[in-house]
């Protein structure tokens, strides 16, 4: 076996050297099973969606297996049909067999059903088959018509706060407490503000986690803000937290405020500059500002890993909206160009960093 020391040249493995023939290309049965990879990956894609939205995944996670009778008789399905599915659902290794039927494998039922847990992945599933993901990216790939949040459906508003939840979930309070000396402010009360706050989630558990403060948030989709106000009501906290329909490049409070966070959404800002100015408007001295988000690829390895190939896919709705995402150091130089003292990074998961920085005093 050949190591290579620190002291051995690198050589492109493409590139021949004297004493070494040329590395081959990939063969077609290689460049084949790339492909059909892609293929099979959809399958799974659309078997998974299924099991949710029929209820089959939920019944196999309530009950420790089930044969095929038993999961069509749960959930008053065709029998036919439902061996189908178990059987596509087993390729993907979504189910086990166990005994005569099949079981979830282990973890697939945090993974796919627990919207608590912060390892929670199954809001993607809908979302990728939504029209507004790819189909009318393809449909205006000719004249490059861009839209806005109010041009898309509710449907993909709830999906995109599906997805959101598990960013949510990992930043408050664990995210937070990770900045220096936050998680002491906090607990002195005042304002928080979640910009870009769309369907809520952010600020239920932000007033869960911090019950000594208030908090607003700021969103400038009005769908969304109206879904933000009847959670918050539902949740019965209207007396500490408020919802504005408001730009954030035009974001303005009567308060100062101690923390702002921006989960997922700051690279969609069509002004960032203007948006981080008014951030450093509302924040008290010594106030922080957390920016929650996807750190798109710097490298073209990264490009090809499976973050970096979610990412890309990602980036076909922020097209359509104008923007895309960006690399994590973008926020860096933001930051630091707008005064931002104390700035430091956390990633939480290989598609989640926390950039942060604090107003100078
Ligand atoms: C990807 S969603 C995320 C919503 C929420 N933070 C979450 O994680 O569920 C992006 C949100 O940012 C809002 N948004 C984007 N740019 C904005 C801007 N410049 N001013 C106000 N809202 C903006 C959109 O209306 C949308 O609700």
């Amino acid at each position: 076996m050949t190591t290579l020391s620190s002291s051995t040249p690198q050589t492109d493995a493409t590139s021949p050297t004297a004493d070494q023939p040329p590395t081959p290309g990939p063969t077609v049965p290689e460049q084949a099973g790339v492909l059909l990879g892609h293929v099979a990956g959809y399958m799974a894609t659309r078997i998974i969606d299924i099991g949710l939205t029929s209820g089959l995944l939920q019944a196999l996670a309530d009950q420790p297996s089930l044969t095929v009778q038993q999961l069509a008789d749960a959930q008053q399905l065709d029998e036919f049909y439902t061996s189908v599915w178990c059987r596509g659902a087993f390729g993907a290794g979504v189910l086990e067999r166990a005994g005569d039927g099949y079981a979830l494998a282990p973890h697939l039922s945090t993974l796919l059903l627990d919207r608590t847990s912060p390892a929670f992945v199954g809001a993607m599933f809908p979302l990728v088959q939504r029209p507004e993901l790819f189909g009318r990216f393809a449909a205006s790939l000719p004249t490059g018509e861009r839209m806005w949040w109010n041009d898309t459906s509710p449907e993909w508003i709830d999906a995109v706060a599906g997805t959101g939840g598990p960013f949510y979930t990992r930043l408050i309070p664990g995210g937070l407490s990770q900045v220096p000396g936050l998680a002491e402010r906090l607990a002195a009360g005042g304002t928080i503000v979640d910009s870009a706050c769309g369907a809520g989630t952010g600020l239920l558990r932000l007033a869960e986690h911090y019950p000594q403060c208030r908090v607003i948030g700021i969103d400038g989709d009005a769908h969304s803000v109206q879904r933000a106000q009847e959670r918050v009501a539902t949740a019965r906290l209207t007396d500490r937290v408020q919802v504005h329909c408001q730009p954030l490049e035009q974001m303005e409070l009567p308060e100062s405020v101690a923390l702002v966070v921006n989960n997922i959404s700051m690279h969609e800002c069509r002004d960032i500059d203007r948006v981080t100015q008014r951030v450093l408007a509302l924040l008290e001295p010594g106030g922080r500002f957390v920016i929650s988000d996807f750190p798109f690829p710097e490298s073209d390895a990264g490009l090809r890993s499976v973050p970096g190939r979610l990412m890309s896919g990602i980036q076909f709705f922020e097209a359509q909206i104008d923007d895309q995402l960006l690399p994590r150091s973008a926020y860096d130089d933001l930051l630091t160009r707008h005064g931002f003292g104390e700035l430091g990074t956390v990633a939480l998961t290989p598609v989640h960093a926390l950039t942060w920085g604090r107003r100078q005093e």
